[in-house]
């Protein structure tokens, strides 16, 4: 894993012109980081070892180094479950002091935590959160916003459904803007494991050379 996290904060580092480790240094360091592991504790209670779905600490990490470093005006994630990476794009907003996130997610079902429970009160000014299926919503908020500088993917990790929302995605990046997805490597069932994750293969095909680490994909539209 150190040598995976090295790898890409050097890409980051690379593609940014930042200094990806000082990036990560300020997360660990940070109130947020603090806050939010005792809140993700108090979060595994609840929900013992059963139903999590939440990010695992170095995606959530690179998320922030990520938002960080492109320095997103405009953000639109697909896949908020309880808010851990909606929570990491707003604080690493708030550092950059700028930006907007517009998350969609079919939501959470009565009796669950909340979709925001990982979200740290005061960060939640500059989000929406809108209720619905990708399909029906990504569509409308993409058009409502028109240009975007950063999408990320999180919500069903079907070939078929990673693919249509990187493909409406893409033509709301500007030159320059991030496409990044969770569940890179991870199969699609039994047929995924014969065949390219969506995410690399989307890429390709684009001519866009990704940063893969771990479990999540980080493109940059050509500039
Ligand atoms: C892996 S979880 C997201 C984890 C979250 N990003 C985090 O950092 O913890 C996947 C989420 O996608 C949502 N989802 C699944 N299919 C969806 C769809 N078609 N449209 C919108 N959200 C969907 C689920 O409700 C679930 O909350």
């Amino acid at each position: 894993m150190e040598n995976t996290r090295a790898r890409a904060l050097d890409g980051i580092s690379a593609r940014w012109g930042v200094d990806a480790l000082a990036l990560a240094n300020e997360y660990e360091e940070s109130d947020f980081a603090r806050w939010y592991a005792d809140r993700l504790g108090t979060l595994q209670a609840i929900l013992g070892p059963g139903r999590m779905g939440t990010s695992e600490r170095f995606g959530c990490e690179l998320l922030y180094v990520l938002v960080r470093a492109a320095r997103p005006r405009i953000a639109v994630e697909t896949g908020v479950l309880y808010g851990a990476s909606s929570g990491h794009i707003l604080a690493a907003m708030a550092a950059n002091g700028q930006g907007e996130l517009h998350s969609i997610d079919l939501g959470t079902c009565s009796g669950e935590p909340p979709y925001n429970f990982l979200v740290r009160p005061d960060l939640m000014a500059g989000w929406r959160y809108v209720v619905g299926d990708s399909r029906r919503e990504l569509p409308r908020v993409l058009a409502g916003l028109g240009q975007i500088d950063m999408f990320y993917h999180d919500s069903l990790h079907t070939f078929e459904q990673m693919t249509w929302e990187y493909e409406i995605a893409a033509r709301h990046l500007p030159p320059g803007g991030v496409l990044a997805s969770h569940d890179v490597v991870t199969a699609d069932g039994i047929l995924g494991i014969f065949r390219e994750n969506a995410f690399p293969a989307f890429c390709r095909r684009r001519g866009l050379n990704p940063l893969l680490a771990h479990n999540t994909g980080v493109a940059q539209w050509p500039t």
